[in-house]
């Protein structure tokens, strides 16, 4: 038996083969692959996936549709939304456009002639929508959320007149962005098979660590398994770096490991940071809005720091256990806790108000700076790799 490497048992960025870990949605006890089969088995029906980012909502879509019927395109492929049957068709092999000439014959009132005349056809929608039809092909359209709200509706009138004709497609987006050209858009109501893909629990995420190693040959206890898991975030892919990151460490390639030392996770968990580039986003955040000049109150913290309200901020954030939702009351408590006992604290008032300029910051920046939102008393956190990188980089 040929050994298998490290990297091709753990996958943080393609199809994980030999640690794919199959899950039921919380709803209604259903495996997400059973979900999807039966909502593609169903004509006429769009199939719509919601689900936080790296959650696994492609990697779904692989394992489920055979490598070559799956035709993927991705939001940010349409900025002119008249191109939609065109670019979908080049995605399945269509040839776009082409020539074909043919001599014909024709009569004016003087002579008889022959000319040699060349038209142009260019794919139409009909054409696609047989050739997906007849290969038994699926349209696969990720990360609907980059297209303009413009195209969005435009691609929505046009899938809801193909689907009619049985053309299958699943349209994936994140959860709160602009999905409603999909799913409040009346025209389709009636016509969508719905999936709302949850974020991992720790279970979950164990087994990710549990099946890799087995695959490698290397024990891993369960204890060991669940603070990775804790560390993880309910990311998938995070699991799948962390992993990938403790074999790197102990060469496993090439050493034989028997089992994953305990010892090893601080530093894989720092390795595996530099994949990650939040550098700007975290200087960013602790720099705050400019100060034009004024001298912000400064706070001493037991770790012999000196920080204003937005390095405190930061700080909570970061702060053990790891959380994807922290109220103002959990920032609160953070803070206090991490100042030395003879400081003033700060107020929840004046941590609110700077909550509001960090998003009011974030908001103007592009997408990578997206990694909070601040709202109904709570900071979210939307991009895992974020708080992990927080946590464990170098900043
Ligand atoms: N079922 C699974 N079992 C094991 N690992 C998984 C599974 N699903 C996802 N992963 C891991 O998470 C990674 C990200 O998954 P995927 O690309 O499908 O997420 P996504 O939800 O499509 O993300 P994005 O919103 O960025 O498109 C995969 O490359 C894989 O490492
Ligand atoms: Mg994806």
């Amino acid at each position: 038996m040929i050994k298998l490497l490290a990297e091709q048992v753990f996958k943080p960025a393609s199809f994980p083969e030999y640690t794919y870990v199959s899950r039921m949605s919380e709803d209604i006890n259903v495996d997400y692959e059973i979900r999807l089969k039966q909502a593609l088995k169903i004509s006429g029906c769009l199939t719509s996936i919601i689900g936080p980012s790296k959650m696994g909502k492609t990697v779904l879509c692989e394992k489920v549709i055979v490598f070559e019927n799956l035709i993927e395109v991705t939001g940010v492929d349409f900025s002119d939304k008249n191109e939609f049957w065109n670019i979908i068709g080049a995605k399945a092999g269509l040839p776009i456009s082409g020539q074909f000439s043919e001599m014909e014959r024709f009569t004016d009132l003087n002579n008889q002639k022959e000319v040699n005349k060349t038209e142009k056809f260019i794919l139409n929608k009909d054409g696609v929508i047989n050739h997906f039809k007849e290969n038994g092909l699926v349209l696969v359209l990720d990360d609907f959320h980059y297209a303009q709200e413009e195209v969005q509706l435009h691609i929505a009138q046009q899938l809801k007149d193909a689907i009619r004709k049985e053309f299958k497609a699943i349209v994936i987006s994140l959860p709160h962005r602009a999905d409603d050209a999909i799913r409040k858009n009346a025209d389709l109501s009636g016509r969508l098979s719905l999936i709302n893909i949850e974020p991992w629990r720790e279970e979950e995420l164990e087994e990710i660590a549990k099946k890799g190693f087995k695959e490698l040959g290397i024990e891993i206890q369960s204890d060991i398994a669940k603070k990775i898991s804790i560390e993880s975030l309910s990311s998938p892919q995070l699991m799948q770096y962390i992993c990938l990151s403790i074999c790197t460490l102990l060469d496993s390639d090439n050493e034989k490991i028997i089992e994953v030392p305990e010892n090893i996770l601080e530093s894989a968990y720092k390795f595996t940071t530099i994949n990650f580039e939040y550098k700007d986003v975290v200087k960013v955040l602790k720099e705050g809005p400019n100060p034009r000049g004024k001298q912000r109150n400064t706070f001493d913290t037991k770790s012999k720091k000196t920080l204003d309200i937005y390095g405190l901020i930061v700080e909570a954030i970061a702060d053990n256990p790891p959380l994807m939702g922290l109220t103002i009351d959990d920032i609160k408590n953070r803070i206090d806790s991490l100042l030395i006992d003879s400081v003033k604290k700060p107020d929840k008032q004046s941590i609110r108000e700077s909550l509001n300029k960090l998003q009011a910051i974030l908001d103007e920046k592009d997408n990578i700076y997206r990694v909070f939102e601040w709202k109904d008393h709570k900071v979210h956190i939307v991009d895992p790799l974020f708080l992990f990188y927080l946590r464990w980089g170098k900043h």
